[in-house]
């Protein structure tokens, strides 16, 4: 922070009053491509994310500066001139929260000066945008003294920017983590009302192990965007024979017995998929509750599975890290993690095996795929919020 504290006076001046922020990162552990279909989702808030300082300014000017990107040098822009653009790069995610703040009547009385600098990997599939957006809306709310707003209006409020603005139609999940992360805790959250429950992640034994695949597909915004499409099909043609709101008001049973009203087979599975997961994240959260670990666990090789095959969402890369896994001593279950097409798996693997799971990944994955994996121990972490 320190250091964050010398470089935002080197490039903005020392002067006024310069606030700091944090919002985390999350990794889910359970309930995947649910968040969009009315379904439970099961993440957590991560101790790494995006720390920003900022500052009023007396006129009505943006200037942002990544540490993170220091090429860049500073982004100015204004508060007239909150449209998306390419060029405006990273700094399209601090102004549609901007943007949305002024259009639900929140005014923004004078420009900022920001600086962030996240240490969540890029493109890692770990959130880097929606603690972003969460962390600029906290800073937001601060600045401007909009005390009326509560996290979850803040996590709405970064859905809504990155759906609208930034045209990425994502769910809830990762903006609500962020905002409203727990220590110890995973947020058993429905979608369908927002309602949330804090469960302990007491896992005696045995931690959570994020691998990063280090690949990142070039079509995930579209591919995701499709899947949420096949999934609105599968359900309008449901909603012919049945009377419900989303794919999460199916049980399993439901869903077999009514399949045949889906017509196109594509979207068949990814309901499929949408279906048995939430009802696997609901499984398996009670499973956690009653200390089943291992029973959690393979809820989670099942949600790989089910990603894989039915919701298509998984590459090459990321089934050579679960398969390898799957293989090794002390692994309680392994899955892809986030939106998929690369990015991140998330394991549970008991304490005596972590360095050699470590270790035997690392190697063979290197020896299969040609570059490193990289391996995080993680903490579960608060949500975002002001730092003193
Ligand atoms: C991305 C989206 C989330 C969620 C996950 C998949 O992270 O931002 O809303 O849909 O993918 O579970």
């Amino acid at each position: 922070m320190q250091e964050l504290m010398q470089k935002f006076q080197e490039i903005f001046g020392g002067e006024g009053d310069i606030r700091s922020y944090f919002a985390p990162g999350r990794v889910n552990l359970i309930g995947e491509h649910t968040d969009y279909n009315g379904g439970h989702v099961f993440p957590c808030a991560l101790t790494i994310g995006t720390y920003g300082l900022a500052r009023r300014r007396d006129d009505n000017k943006l200037r942002f500066y990544s540490a993170n990107f220091s090429k860049l040098g500073v982004i100015e822009s204004s508060l007239d001139d909150l449209v998306p653009s390419d060029k405006a790069g990273w700094t399209n995610y601090p102004k549609g929260v901007m943007w949305t703040f002024e259009k639900r009547g929140y005014k923004l009385t004078s420009g900022v000066d920001f600086l962030i600098y996240g240490n969540i990997p890029n493109g890692s599939g770990l959130s880097s945008s929606a603690s972003l957006e969460v962390l600029t809306g906290v800073m937001l709310k601060d600045l401007f003294g909009f005390e009326e707003l509560s996290m979850q209006d803040l996590a709405l409020i970064g859905q809504y920017s990155e759906n609208n603005f930034n045209g990425m139609n994502c769910g809830i999940m990762d903006q609500f983590a962020s905002a409203m992360g727990k220590k110890d805790c995973a947020i058993f959250l429905d979608t369908s009302t927002l309602e949330y429950e804090y469960a302990p992640v007491k896992l005696a034994d045995a931690k959570i192990v994020i691998t990063n695949s280090k690949v990142k597909h070039s079509l995930v915004g579209s591919a995701y965007n499709d899947r949420r499409n096949e999934c609105e099909a599968a359900l309008k043609d449901l909603q012919a024979v049945v009377d419900i709101k989303s794919l999460g008001d199916l049980s399993e049973e439901e869903y077999e017995a009514n399949k045949d009203a889906i017509k196109d087979p594509v979207c068949r599975k990814r309901a499929k998929h949408a279906v048995y997961e939430n009802q696997r994240t609901i499984k398996a959260v009670q499973a956690l509750k009653d200390n089943r670990v291992d029973e959690f666990g393979k809820l989670m090789n099942a949600s790989h599975v089910s990603l894989r095959d039915d919701y298509e969402v998984s590459c090459e890369e990321i089934d050579i890290l679960v398969d390898l896994a799957w293989q090794l001593p002390g692994v309680v279950g392994s899955r892809i993690t986030g939106g998929g097409f690369g990015g991140c798996t998330v394991s549970i693997v008991k304490n005596d095996a972590v360095d050699n799971f470590i270790e035997t990944i690392g190697k063979k994955y290197k020896e299969k795929v040609g570059h490193e994996a990289e391996f995080y121990v993680v903490e579960i972490g608060n949500g975002a919020g002001k730092l003193s």
